[in-house]
C-alpha cells in the first residue's frame, strides 16, 4: 500500500545529499540464474575485495524518479524506457541481463516499501530511483564475473543543479567524457568517475557543469556529465545533437516527442557546432536529474556566447518544462504509455 508523505522528514529542502530510506531491493546470480529477489531493511552489502565490479568497473546503473500526485498516489515516468536501456548498458559489459517485467517489479516493490519517503506533490520534490547491477565475487582475472548482483536503492531529491529554471554558464571541456565508439551510449559507471575531474575544474571556475564536445573531431556538442543538450535555434526550431557517444536520454526523447505534439515545433536531431552557437537563441540540459536546467552562456577558449534573457530561461524553454513536469507529476494528461501508477 501506498504511504503518504511522513511527518518526519523535511522534503523542501532537499537536494542530492543523501537521506536514508528504509528498504532497499537485492538480487543475486550464481549459476547462470537469477534468485527471487527481496527486499532488505537498509541499503549496505558486503561483497569481496576483488569484485569485478570493484576492480574493473563492470557495474551499470538507471537514475529514475517517482513523483508524488495531488491526490497522493505515486507515479514513474516512461520506466520501461529505463529498464530497457538498463538491459543495453548490461549487455555493453558483459552481464547478465534483468527482464523488463522483474526490472518494473524490482522498482515498485522498493517504491511501496519506501513510499513514504515520496515527497509531497506541491514540493516538486521526487524520490529518485537507482536501480543497479555489478558483478561480484573474488575474480583477479581480467574477464566478465560468473556472479552478479542486482540491487535497487531510493532516496528522496530535490533539485540537481541548485540554479533550477535560472539560466547558468557552462563550460566546453578540454577533456573528453567517452570515446568515440566507447561506453558513452551506456549507462555504467567509468564514463561518471571519468567526470568528476572535468566538472570539479568547471565548478571551480564558477560554472555550473561541463559540457563535452564530439570526441572524434571535438567540434560539435555532445552532451554534460549527467544530462544531455538541447536549444532552440532563432528560427524556433528545436536540435538536439545525435552523436554515439552520447547517453540515450529518455528525457531528451519526450521532449522530442512534446515539443513537436504539444508546440507543434519542428524538431531535428543533428550536429551543433561548437563555432555555431551564436545561432542559437536558448539553451538547456535535460535529464532525469537535471530536468530542464537553461543554459545562459556557454564558454568556449575564453569566449562566453550567451543566450536570450540572461535571468530566466527562454520562453520555449520554459513552456517545455512545464509541460515535462506537468506530465511526470500526473497534472498534464501523458501520451499513452508513459506513466507508471504504483500500487
Ligand atoms: C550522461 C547522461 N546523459 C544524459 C542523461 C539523461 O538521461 P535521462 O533523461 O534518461 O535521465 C543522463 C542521466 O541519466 C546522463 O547520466
Amino acid at each position: 500500500m501506498i504511504k503518504q508523505p511522513s511527518s518526519q522528514i523535511d522534503f523542501t529542502n532537499l537536494s542530492f545529499m543523501p537521506v536514508k530510506t528504509k528498504y532497499s531491493y537485492l538480487s543475486y546470480y550464481k549459476d547462470g540464474q537469477w534468485d527471487e529477489g527481496t527486499l532488505q531493511p537498509g541499503d549496505q552489502i558486503t561483497i569481496d575485495m576483488l569484485s569485478t565490479g570493484i576492480q574493473y568497473g563492470q557495474q551499470a546503473f538507471e537514475g529514475m524518479k517517482c513523483y508524488r500526485r495531488k491526490d497522493g498516489g505515486v507515479q514513474f515516468f516512461r520506466p520501461h524506457e529505463n529498464a530497457r536501456r538498463f538491459q543495453e548498458s548490461c549487455r555493453r559489459v558483459m552481464m547478465p541481463t534483468i527482464t523488463i517485467e522483474r526490472f518494473i517489479d524490482a522498482i515498485c516493490q522498493t517504491v511501496v516499501a519506501n513510499s513514504e519517503y515520496v515527497p509531497p506533490h506541491e514540493t516538486k520534490a521526487t524520490l529518485y530511483v537507482r536501480p543497479f547491477m555489478i558483478g561480484i565475487g573474488s575474480n583477479l582475472v581480467l574477464a566478465p564475473s560468473k556472479r552478479y548482483l542486482f540491487g535497487v536503492i531510493t532516496q528522496p531529491v530535490g533539485l540537481f543543479f541548485k540554479t533550477g529554471l535560472t539560466p547558468s554558464n557552462f563550460l566546453i571541456s578540454e577533456y573528453d567524457r567517452a570515446a568515440h565508439k566507447g561506453t558513452g551510449d551506456v549507462k555504467v559507471g567509468g564514463n561518471y568517475a571519468a567526470s568528476f575531474f572535468p566538472n570539479d575544474i568547471a565548478k571551480s571556475q564558477g560554472f555550473t557543469d561541463c559540457l563535452y564536445l564530439d570526441p572524434l573531431t571535438h567540434t560539435k556538442i555532445d552532451e554534460g556529465g549527467a544530462a544531455n543538450f538541447f536549444a532552440i535555434t532563432k528560427d524556433g526550431i528545436f536540435v538536439t545533437p545525435k552523436s554515439p557517444s552520447i547517453l540515450p536520454s529518455i528525457t531528451k526523447r519526450s521532449l522530442l516527442d512534446i515539443a513537436k505534439t504539444y508546440l507543434n515545433l519542428e524538431v531535428v536531431e543533428c550536429d551543433i557546432y561548437i563555432n555555431r552557437i551564436d545561432e542559437l537563441a536558448e539553451a538547456a540540459t535535460c535529464g532525469t536529474a537535471a530536468i530542464i536546467t537553461p543554459i545562459g552562456g556557454i564558454e568556449y577558449r575564453g569566449r562566453l556566447v550567451t543566450f536570450g534573457e540572461t535571468h530566466e530561461a527562454g520562453p520555449i524553454t520554459k513552456k517545455l518544462y512545464d509541460l515535462l513536469v506537468g506530465i511526470q507529476f500526473g497534472d498534464i494528461k501523458a501520451p499513452e504509455g508513459w506513466i507508471l501508477n504504483v500500487e
